[in-house]
């Protein structure tokens, strides 16, 4: 998407269509007198019938406008002025671009909130309407017709900057929606490695890919375990960013992201309703793959380093067993008691990795319990930490970020419900707080290390459209990395 600022007054732009933002009127205020004259009046008229509102994420359509040059002009409801924010620009520009795709549009000018802060809602309204175009049909194979926006106009003098960085996160963004929209067959772990090696010809990215034989000669023995029930071999993806010139900080953020490119639950396998879905418990690997994308065009000044353990969960005659033992990369033993709690697995080992490569704060993502979804839904992801000021940390670059989290709890309990007659730790504990065992677990190999774990199990994938994006792949995660390293 092609996108800048124009200083042309709004009424003499030449679009195929114009988006106005309008606030809910509150108490006896009157409509917005600039677009009320660019509707040539009708604003008013429909604000009195109820037809609009001003809600968040209403929209009218206006062919052939009074006002303006613009072919259509589209009024986009952003809720109340006193709620309103840079999450808002976002959204509005989002539900302006689904409201517009597939109707012969290719370029929009969008008209600024007034009153709110002019950089921010740049950097927003581009990242809400490149998300907004996204469309999970790769493969479908009737020709597509569907016109999609190509070009904005932001309405305004604003930062070039801002614009570019919204473009970049919202590009790296769908990259990580067409990774977790690939199917299990054409997605197996080496070709999540071969999709990630794309990230090498970014000029400040170094992707490197261990394959079986170097992760045995790591010890990653509890990858290893879960990997050795699939015909498809395991990879460890990792992508390194370093700033340019002296570092100016010792900081080095580590992004650990769950690539699990298919959970069948191996031995304890899954029931098959709905299993389809765990094609996306490689969400987590994804959004830090595509936080690496944007990490590289936004340059923070720190250095950050993503991995990602990638493996295909499957039973077979090879597969894992309930009952077995096996040795982590940190030395400490893990029993199996279930096959299907994989995620933690490759995580431990991963975890264990990124500290021995320097990493001094760590965050993982990852689709790792259903009990996350029966706490918090589809509407926040369950934040987890072993650090109260990293925790903050993530919460305001969450904030940041418009992505929603939920701080769960981590208490030391949780880790004594984690006992094993025969080795160091199991790899369940009881049925109930399943989200936070498994976070204790996690726990157990980052520690000392000031490290914050995200559940996205509830998040990856939206099951209903949304005004601003359509249902599938969220790509959750992205926008968060990318703010907390700029943040850092
Ligand atoms: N990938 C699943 C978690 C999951 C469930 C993600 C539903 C998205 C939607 C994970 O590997 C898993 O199977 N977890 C088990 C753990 C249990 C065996 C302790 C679960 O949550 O049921
Ligand atoms: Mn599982
Ligand atoms: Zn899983």
């Amino acid at each position: 998407m092609d996108a800048h600022w124009t200083s042309d007054s709004p009424e003499t732009l030449e679009t195929e269509a114009l988006a106005a933002p309008l606030f809910e009127l509150d108490g006896d205020e009157s409509p917005d007198s600039t677009v009320d004259a660019w509707t040539g009046g009708l604003l008013a008229e429909l604000y009195e019938s109820g037809e609009f509102s001003g809600k968040a994420n209403e929209t009218l359509l206006i062919q052939r406008p009074e006002g303006v040059s613009a072919r259509r002009l589209l009024l986009v409801g952003v809720g109340k002025r006193s709620s309103a924010s840079a999450d808002s620009a976002r959204d509005m520009a989002g539900a302006a671009g689904r409201r517009l795709r597939g109707k012969g549009v290719s370029q929009l000018a969008v008209a600024l909130l007034p009153g709110f802060d002019t950089g921010a809602q740049g950097q927003a309204i581009a990242e809400g309407l490149a998300l907004s175009q996204y469309q999970p049909d790769t493969y479908m194979t009737k020709e597509k017709t569907d016109s999609v926006i190509t070009k904005l106009l932001l309405i305004g003098d604003g930062s070039a900057n801002a614009v570019e960085n919204g473009l970049a996160v919202a590009e790296a963004q769908n990259f990580a929606r067409e990774l977790v929209n690939e199917p299990g067959n054409l997605l197996p772990p080496r070709i999540l490695a071969e999709r990630a090696m794309t990230l090498d010809q970014e000029p400040n990215l170094e992707v490197e890919v261990i394959k079986r034989k170097g992760l045995e000669d790591l010890g990653m023995g509890a990858l290893l375990g879960v990997a050795q029930g699939s015909a498809e071999p395991p990879r460890l993806i990792i992508v390194r960013y370093r700033p340019e010139g002296e570092p100016t900080s010792d900081l080095h953020l580590g992004l650990v992201g769950k690539g699990v490119t298919f959970d069948t639950g191996g031995i304890s396998i899954k029931p098959s309703a709905d299993m389809d879905r765990m094609k996306n418990d490689m969400a987590g690997g994804a959004a830090v793959l595509g936080a690496m994308k944007a990490i590289a065009s936004l340059k923070p000044s720190i250095a950050v380093t993503a991995i990602v353990p990638s493996v295909e969960n499957m039973p077979s005659s090879n597969a894992q067993r309930p009952g077995d033992v096996v040795t982590t990369l940190s030395g400490k033993t893990v029993e199996i008691l279930n096959t299907d709690a994989e995620g933690r697995l490759i995580l431990a080992d991963a975890l264990t990795y990124a500290q021995q490569i320097g990493c001094n704060r760590l965050v993982d993502a990852a689709t790792l319990t259903g009990a996350i979804v029966v706490a918090l839904g589809y509407e926040r992801a369950g934040l987890f930490a072993n650090d109260d000021d990293w925790q903050s940390t993530l919460e305001n670059a969450a904030s940041g970020a418009g992505e929603k989290l939920w701080s769960m709890p981590l208490d030391d309990e949780y880790r004594a419900q984690l006992k094993s007659g025969i080795a160091d730790i199991p790899n369940i504990g009881s049925r109930w707080g399943g989200a936070s065992t498994a976070a204790a677990f996690l726990k157990e190999f980052a520690d000392p290390t000031p490290w914050a774990h995200l559940d996205i199990a509830g998040v990856a994938w939206l099951e209903e459209s949304k005004p601003a994006m359509p249902k599938g792949p969220s790509g959750f995660g992205v926008r968060l990395f990318v703010e907390l390293a700029m943040n850092m």
